[in-house]
């Protein structure tokens, strides 16, 4: 039978609510370069996409009790975990970030991190998350990025793995899907040799023509 990508996500990360990588945030080292990026924007309302289990979001909660949180996850047993952690003090919503269950401009910022490589339509979750952020709001994006060899064998190996991995995106393709959504004032930095952030603003001054 031929699996999906999302429904090998899905069965994957709703059996790995409780690991102890999930717990701690898959790549937790870079956390604290999306926590200072979030410092300078300053959301009011903030939404991270591909929550996991909210080891991140919890972060953010510490860090800025003012902020109200929101999360997406395709995994209903991930959202049930990041409610918990965030003792429901925040909206966690169960959906896909390729088609999100979210009303347009309610954010001032959106966070991904380490999800994107999980989806086989990057381009629709990109323009979703221009949909819902504010004019004038940010997205930081945080996934992987190695160098080519690197990159080309994961991608190699990426359908043989259990968790729904589709692919580590490059840089050039990460830039032109952030431009494709209409967002501007991009900037893309490596953080470690096997990851990047990028953040992106939306300023929007009349509807973008492509939608
Ligand atoms: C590697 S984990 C990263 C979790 C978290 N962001 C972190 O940094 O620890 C990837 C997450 O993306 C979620 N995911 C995968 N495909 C998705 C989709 N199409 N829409 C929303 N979430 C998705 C998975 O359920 C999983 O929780």
């Amino acid at each position: 039978m031929n699996v999906s990508a999302k429904e090998k996500s899905l069965t994957y990360f709703n059996k790995h609510r409780k690991s102890k990588l999930a717990h701690n945030g898959y790549w937790r080292h870079d956390y604290k370069y999306i926590l200072s990026a979030i410092k300078t924007i300053h959301p009011e309302r903030l939404i991270d996409i591909g929550c996991g289990p909210g080891a991140f979001l919890q972060l953010v909660q510490d860090r800025f009790p003012e902020i109200q949180l929101n999360a997406l996850d395709l995994s209903e047993e991930m959202v049930q975990e990041t409610k918990e952690r965030l003792a429901d003090t925040a909206i966690i919503t169960a959906g896909d970030a390729e088609k999100m269950p979210l009303d347009d401009s309610q954010y001032q910022c959106v966070t991904c991190n380490m999800s994107i490589h999980h989806y086989p339509h990057p381009q629709k979750a990109v323009n979703e998350m221009y949909r819902i952020l504010i004019n004038g709001g940010y997205v930081l994006l945080n996934d992987m990025d190695c160098i080519t060899p690197i990159r080309c064998l994961a991608n190699l190996l990426f359908p043989h793995l259990p968790g729904g991995d589709v692919k580590m995106y490059t840089r050039s393709e990460i830039l032109s899907m952030l431009r494709k959504a209409g967002f501007t004032n991009i900037h893309y930095r490596k953080i470690s040799p096997f990851s990047f952030l990028c953040s992106a603003e939306k300023k929007s001054y009349s509807s973008h023509p492509d939608r």
